[in-house]
């Protein structure tokens, strides 16, 4: 029996969802979902209110529309609406790299800034359907890009800072953006990132872009190309400080956002207007207890769909204060994140386990020298809390006073599908707990089986909900394959889980060839293809294995074209080489020279053996019997590089 904290009397008294109201609304959430939604469907404001709330099918062609004879325009619903009411109010607080630096934005600077970028969009020639690229650092101005792609009905598509010219480029090309916004530079724990140099460089293989727009950052030296590249600064000053918000479709796609998955090139998942935004900022108020007033702190980057549906979308649309931070946790010291909580007076504070696991690492002193005191609520994100971690995070951060929400979902998925709601939900360390509103889990067995009560199986979502992905770019059909036909007429999320006696889902990882690394999503097959891309490599195997901080590390199985010695030059040459390729995040931890790799007869890599072997689980290979050459086997554990 694990242990079960119980919903803590001072939360349970302000709540905006209590137990009872929670088994209500989710007992007719499911039971009349046309109803719910039709109703939840009006927290958003709409231009030509919607009479359909959901058309979907989940078999053969496969649609997801959701209330979709309506018409709304984003950013008026996260800027315009709220200046009668809250034009003074702070809706952004930018803290910098350095602590020296931050910034207050109200909602009436902000729309004014986005009103006048939209205005510059406009000029360049960004009609409604075009597709932006942003590939900027953790500053304001990504938020008014994104808001005024929303506004002029262009379709953004955010790739991570962190990312490679060469990653940068495949995800320009596969949508074919007319305009990048950059910066000159990025800063992150006072290193430079070279953001317009990697556009100079991603731009020699995309012929689609017409505009580049760079922001002034750092003020360091770069090459600007005439008749492309313009200032941001310069842009927005002459441009007009009002703007018309388009009209635009509920189902008019919003923003692109490139994620991974176990075959091929990153995926361009399609998330649309209206079903999106409501469902962003339902579960934004009600999972995070988002009261008026409430200053609240999510640390992702807005380079993933954490940062675009609750830094951005979710808080801006409900009149939040939403805290953007530049930095990094341990930078310049690793009391960072709560100097900061008490610098801003932060009550909601939404990060990774595994920053939480490398603070850990570093002793409670830190912590216990801050204050923290108006905190009020954790939040986890991005892959399985250990229990270890979650009761650190409990007890030294939120000093046994703030529930944790481990929030489960994806890309994918728009929002928050399983979480606690900190009201409604008794919590176990370790567990997501129970579905949001609307949400159907189901756990099927490998041959798609529906097991029912306490048990372990793959995860399925058995009918949909607004914030969905509607599509994946240019390819319906991968779309399909990836995620309605190894079930069919379910969605297959790709995470394997757990349901306890109480209904509760903990979710034990991937089941795919996707692996999470620090809270970062990553193909194996790209790194794997960014491997065999080295003139000095004939084959690569990728799989993950237990990370103490990063959660998963990457482990890479190499084998040599003939001729060529490994040595220690060569193996940090590999891990450079893929960093290059893809970005940091990709870099392998362990590289491992194999000979030769576990394959069938028919050619097949057998990855569960690899993936034993890397998690230093050698004596339970299985049967080996159908190999076509079971002594590879013995020689890869013998140099497994994995020994603890
Ligand atoms: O495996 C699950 C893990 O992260 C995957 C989704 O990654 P991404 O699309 O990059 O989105 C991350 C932010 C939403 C999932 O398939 N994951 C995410 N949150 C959790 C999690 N695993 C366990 N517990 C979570 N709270």
């Amino acid at each position: 029996m694990s242990e079960v904290y119980p919903i803590p009397a001072e939360t349970a008294k302000n709540a905006l969802i209590d137990e009872k109201t929670y088994k209500e609304w989710y007992d007719r959430s499911v039971k009349d979902p046309e109803g719910f939604w039709g109703e939840h469907g009006k927290r958003v404001d709409w231009i030509k209110p919607f009479t359909k709330v959901k058309d979907v099918s989940y078999n053969d062609d496969v649609h997801i529309k959701w209330f979709y004879d309506g018409t709304l325009n984003v950013a008026a619903n996260c800027l315009d609406r709220h200046l009668a009411k809250r034009g003074d109010q702070t809706a952004i607080i930018w803290e910098g790299d350095d602590p020296s630096e931050s910034a207050h934005i109200t909602y009436r600077d902000l729309h004014e800034r986005v009103c006048r970028l939209s205005n510059a969009m406009t000029e360049k020639g960004i009609k409604p359907g075009d597709r932006v690229t942003i590939y900027l650092p953790m500053i304001p101005e990504a938020a008014v890009a994104m808001l005024a792609c929303a506004r002029v009905g262009a379709i953004h598509s955010i790739v991570f800072g962190g990312f490679s010219p060469d990653a940068l480029a495949g995800r320009i090309q596969d949508c074919d953006s007319s305009m990048v916004i950059t910066a000159d530079e990025g800063l992150r724990g006072g290193r430079k990132v070279p953001l317009k140099a990697n556009v100079d460089k991603a731009l020699e293989t995309c012929w689609s872009v017409k505009n580049v727009i760079v922001v002034k950052r750092t003020g360091g030296a770069i090459h600007m190309v005439a008749g492309r590249d313009a200032w941001y600064e310069e842009l927005v000053a002459k441009a007009s400080p009002t703007h018309a918000p388009v009209e635009m479709d509920a189902e008019a796609p919003l923003f692109l956002l490139y994620t991974s998955g176990s075959t091929g090139k990153p995926k361009g998942v399609v998330h649309t207007t209206g079903g999106y935004l409501v469902y962003a900022s339902m579960t934004h108020q009600y999972v995070f207890d988002y009261h008026d007033g409430d200053i609240y702190w999510c640390t992702a980057d807005v380079g993933w769909v954490t940062g675009h549906s609750y830094i951005v979308y979710g808080p801006l649309a409900n009149g939040a204060t939403t805290l953007m931070f530049e930095g990094i946790p341990n930078y310049p010291t690793v009391s960072r994140f709560w100097d900061v909580v008490d610098k801003h007076k932060v009550n909601i504070f939404y990060t990774a386990p595994t920053a939480i696991r490398s603070l850990m690492r570093e002793g409670e002193e830190p912590v216990a020298k801050t204050s923290r005191k108006t905190l009020r609520l954790l939040g986890s994100v991005g892959e399985p809390i250990n229990p270890e971690a979650w009761n650190w995070y409990h007890r030294v951060v939120g000093e046994g006073r703030c529930p944790i929400v481990d929030t489960w979902w994806q890309t994918e998925t728009g929002g928050i599908l399983i979480s606690p709601l900190p009201g409604a939900t008794a919590l176990k360390p370790g567990s997501a707990t129970l579905p949001f509103f609307g949400v159907v889990p189901l756990m099927v067995d490998a041959e798609g089986k529906e097991l029912l009560g306490a048990t372990e199986g793959n995860l399925c979502i058995a009918d949909a909900w607004p914030g969905q992905m509607r599509t994946l770019w240019g390819d319906h059909e991968r779309f399909k394959q990836s995620y309605f036909t190894t079930y069919p007429g379910r969605y297959f999320t790709g995470d394997g889980a757990r349901r306890d006696e109480d209904g509760y889902y903990w979710i034990t990882g991937r089941v795919d060839d996707v692996i999470n690394v620090s809270g970062h999503r990553m193909g194996t097959a790209e790194v794997e293809s960014a491997l065999v891309a080295h003139p000095k490599v004939a084959e690569a195997a990728v799989v993950g294995y237990p990370h103490e901080i990063k959660g998963q590390g990457i482990y890479a199985y190499v084998t040599l074209i003939q001729g060529e010695e490994p040595s220690e030059e060569l193996r940090k040459e590999l891990v450079n080489w893929v960093r290059k390729e893809i970005g940091p995040i990709a870099s392998p931890d362990l590289i491992q020279w194999s000979p030769g790799l576990p394959k069938t007869r028919s050619g097949k890599i057998m990855r569960r053996i690899l993936r034993k072997i890397a998690e230093n689980d050698y004596g339970a290979l299985g049967d080996t019997s159908t190999l076509a050459d079971p002594g590879v086997v013995d020689d890869l554990v013998e140099n497994r590089m994995n020994r603890v």
